[in-house]
Order: C-alpha cells, then structure tokens, then sequence
C-alpha cells in the first residue's frame, strides 16, 4: 500500500503544478462546484495510476486541480463507493495519496436522506458528527504507523472551527444551514421506513451511502475534515415519497448554489 500511494503521488506531483493544501470531494450532484475552479487540468481517473474507475451514472471520474478563491486546490469530481464494490483500502486510497501530497483540510460533499423532522428537501446540512454503519472499517487489517496510528480518536471527527466559520458565512449570507449527524451506511438500498426510523433513533439526521470511510482515513491521518450534506429526500414511516437516483440528483443540483457559496467561501478564508 504505502508503495502505491508513493507511485500515485509522484505521478500526481509530475502532473498537477503546486500542490494544494486543500482537497475537496464532490458527491453526487454536487460535480458543479468544479465550475467555481480556475485554470483547471482535468485528469480522468483512467490516467492516474492505482485509481480505480467510477461506475454509477452521474458521477464523472476526475482529478482536478486549479484555484478557487486564490487558493490551490485539487478535487474529486466523483468518488468510489463500497457499494460499488471496492474494497475499503480502495475506497479511501484517494485520501491516502492527498495526505501524501500534501493536503490538510478535507472538503467533504454528499447527498443524504433527512431522518431530522425539522429538515426539508433541498436543505444543506454541515455534518458535525457521523455514526458508521458500513460493515467494515476502512482501518482493519495491519496498521501502518507511518500513515497514523493503530487506535485513532474520533473524538472531533469534523473540525469545529470550520464548522463556527460555516455558520458564520451561512449568515452572512442568510442561507439556511442545518447541523447534524451523518449515518454511513453501505447501500445501495435505500433505507426502510422502519430503518429511517431506527437511524434518527440512535441520534441520526440524515443518511447517506459515503463519506465516513473517508473521514475516517483522513483522521487517521490527521486531516481537517469539513463535511456537508444536500438533503435530497425525506425517510420515516410518515413519508410516502419513493426515492431514486434521479430524484437524489435532481435535488442536489437544486441546492447546489448554496454548496457552492458556503464552500467557495470557506476555501478563501480557512
Ligand atoms: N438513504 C441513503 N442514501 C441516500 C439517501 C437515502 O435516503 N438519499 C441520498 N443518499
């Protein structure tokens, strides 16, 4: 592992110009946000080394890098889920090769099923702390101490300054921001009435099929982890309305400009 992620980053510093402090991961429907980097190079997954290639529609495999807000960033438009059916160490490889080139801060983006019977759909939500579902632990197996350490906490898994300078922006701003936690759980079913029910029980607000196996590995890592959440539909057994992935996508593209705005802002000021 460590000598793929080496091979990875060296061919990415080869590539890529300055490398950024700043990494920012686009999920479904947020892919827009890349519109808001300049002097972009676009390198498709295919090209790079060690990556694997996205398969779900609606996600476009790229690594970009460019500016935004006079900072240096890199971005994943598209992202690999455990659904999909990579494997863990595959899934957050792409971290892994951030922290290797560099990267301090992590800018996390999702689509997310509300559970919060205060949220509505189109709301963006910052997630301030998340529960992990998925089936297996993106750490197991043999731990690499250059990489971090065995038993990572998780104590402050979403850094809260980010989170102040969020709200802080949200108001400038008067966007509506919710807070909440995320429940990562491995899909591709959506959930259940009974489920939806179950994760607001255990102290959820919205459900989604990513972004924890991520966080995860960036905290171990010793990143900055920023996450956010479009909530794009509505679960409990007072709901009616089916999902579906267009319906997911359709909504993400809604709430997109206020993705855009808190995120672009706090690329300039973090
Ligand atoms: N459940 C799980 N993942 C999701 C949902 C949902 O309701 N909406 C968007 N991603």
């Amino acid at each position: 592992m460590l000598e793929k992620i080496k091979q990875t980053a060296d061919y990415l510093r080869q590539r890529g110009g300055e490398m950024p402090k700043i990494a920012i991961i686009l999920g479904t429907g947020l892919g827009n946000l890349v519109d808001h980097i300049e002097d972009k190079l676009f390198i498709p997954y295919s090209e790079i080394p060690n990556f694997p290639v996205s398969t779900v529609q609606g996600h476009s495999g790229n690594l970009i890098f460019g500016n935004m807000g006079g900072r240096r960033v890199m971005a994943m438009q598209g992202r690999f889920h455990f659904y999909e059916g990579y494997d863990m160490k595959t899934v957050t490889f792409p971290v892994r090769v951030f922290k290797a080139l560099g990267v301090e801060t992590l800018f996390v983006s999702n689509a997310a099923g509300g559970m919060n019977k205060e949220f509505r759909v189109g709301d963006v939500m910052v997630i301030t702390d998340h529960i992990n579902l998925f089936p297996e632990n993106p750490l197991r197996g043999k731990n690499y101490d250059e990489l971090g350490p065995r038993f990572p906490a998780m104590t402050e898994p979403y850094d809260k300054k980010l989170i102040a300078l969020a709200d802080s922006i949200a108001r400038e701003k008067e966007l509506r921001l919710m807070h909440g936690v995320y429940v990562g759980t491995q899909g591709p079913t959506f959930e259940t009435p009974a489920e939806y029910e179950y994760f607001r029980v255990i102290g959820g607000d919205a459900v989604g099929m990513s972004t924890v196996p991520e966080v995860i590995v960036a905290r171990h890592a010793d990143m900055r982890v920023f996450g956010i959440s479009v909530i794009t539909d509505l679960g409990g057994k007072d709901i009616t309305e089916v999902p579906s992935h267009e319906e997911v996508q359709k909504a993400a593209v809604k709430a997109q400009p206020v993705v855009e705005a808190i995120v672009k802002a706090m690329v300039e000021r973090c």
